[in-house]
């Protein structure tokens, strides 16, 4: 069996709802063996503290696909949104961005077997030059490389897209949990508005809630315990809308020149048991009905937010994004 072939036999179970959780774990684990192989050799490079961000490095890049519930939900929410942009747009072939797409390019790769080059072509963006030849490796191994548009080695967050070029979906996970040090928010606020009218995204929203917790209970089962929590709201969401899709995005740029964009602002309850702290929860909506829950993948573990002295009984809470070297989510009480 060649190697598209037996991508597409391992792409069955991924993609299918229905199948057994070992049998998508087997053939996720499998897809990680093919890439390995078709990859041949790959970086030995380092992290890259960029301006917008934490590019890491591309041994820690590939093992993000370890992580089954993040990988198979992106995979599942890319194809629906192929499907939708196909429904939504008459041009072919369309443009996919796929910006980060590290050294296999895992995301949207292996949907090439089913779309093929006159239907969908691809702009892969990675700051690390070696990545982009490991996916042109494994896309000439696959005899897909024609859907391949175009290889940009740059910061996705200052790419400037050719008007003839518009992407009609953008694929991106450059993200750690609560949005925390790599540059997702910085990415998609620099791509989301050279969309075409009318494009995708995947994920198609991030929302990070924040919820007050108990400290003892909250982390012991892995799991969110509900009698526990008391929700406070939104945080910050990255969607279209948030992102600068159609209007523009009202940021701020403070004394070190570091932009702000507005997040949530919540209210604290009048009493706070002792124990109590606060969190920071992430969920995905990859696209349509495909999500990755709280504490499913290391994407949606909940955060501790660092600065705790700011919550205080009857108090307010106001989030905003920082986007910075180290981006992050902070409150501030108005
Ligand atoms: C978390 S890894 C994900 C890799 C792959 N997309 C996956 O999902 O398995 C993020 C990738 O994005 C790249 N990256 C991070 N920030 C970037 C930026 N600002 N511009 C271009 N590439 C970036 C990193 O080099 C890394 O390969």
């Amino acid at each position: 069996m060649g190697p598209a072939e037996l991508l597409a036999r391992l792409l069955g179970p991924i993609l299918n709802p229905q199948a057994p959780a070992e049998t998508v774990a087997r053939a996720v684990a499998g897809l990680k063996g093919l890439f390995v192989e078709l990859a041949g050799e790959t970086s030995a490079g380092g992290n890259r503290a960029l301006e917008s961000g934490l590019a890491i490095s591309s041994r820690d890049a590939a093992a993000c696909l370890d992580d089954i519930p993040r990988t198979v939900a992106f995979l599942r929410g890319v194809d629906a949104a192929i499907q939708e942009a196909l429904l939504r747009f008459d041009q072919r072939p369309l443009r996919l961005l796929y910006a980060g797409c590290g050294p296999f390019a895992p995301l949207v790769l292996p949907l090439t077997v089913r779309h093929p080059a006159e239907r969908l072509r691809i702009t892969l963006i990675d700051v690390h030059r070696d990545n982009l030849a490991s996916v042109v490796r494994i896309a000439h191994a696959l005899g897909t490389t024609a859907a391949l548009l175009r290889a940009a080695a740059e910061d996705a967050a200052g790419y400037r897209v050719a008007d003839d070029e518009r992407p009609h979906l953008i694929v991106s996970e450059t993200m750690q949990r609560a949005l925390i040090s790599e540059p997702q928010v910085a990415i998609a606020r620099n791509l989301v508005p050279q969309l075409m009218p009318g494009g995708l995204m995947v994920p198609e929203r991030i929302a990070v809630n924040a919820a007050l917790t108990d400290y003892r209970g909250e982390f012991r089962d892995h799991r969110p315990f509900v009698p526990l929590r008391t929700p406070l709201g939104e945080a910050f969401c990255v969607d279209l809308e948030s992102m600068g899709a159609e209007k523009r995005v009202l940021e701020t740029v403070d004394k070190r020149g570091e932009r702000l964009i507005p997040g949530g602002e919540v209210n604290l309850p009048q009493e706070i048991p002792e124990g109590t702290i606060l969190i920071l929860a992430t969920e995905i909506t990859t696209f349509g009905p495909h999500r990755i829950a709280e504490y499913r993948s290391g994407l949606t573990e909940p955060m501790i937010y660092p600065e705790q002295g700011l919550v205080r009984p009857g108090g307010r809470l106001r989030f905003r994004y920082r986007l910075s070297r180290l981006p992050e989510i902070e409150a501030v009480a108005p």
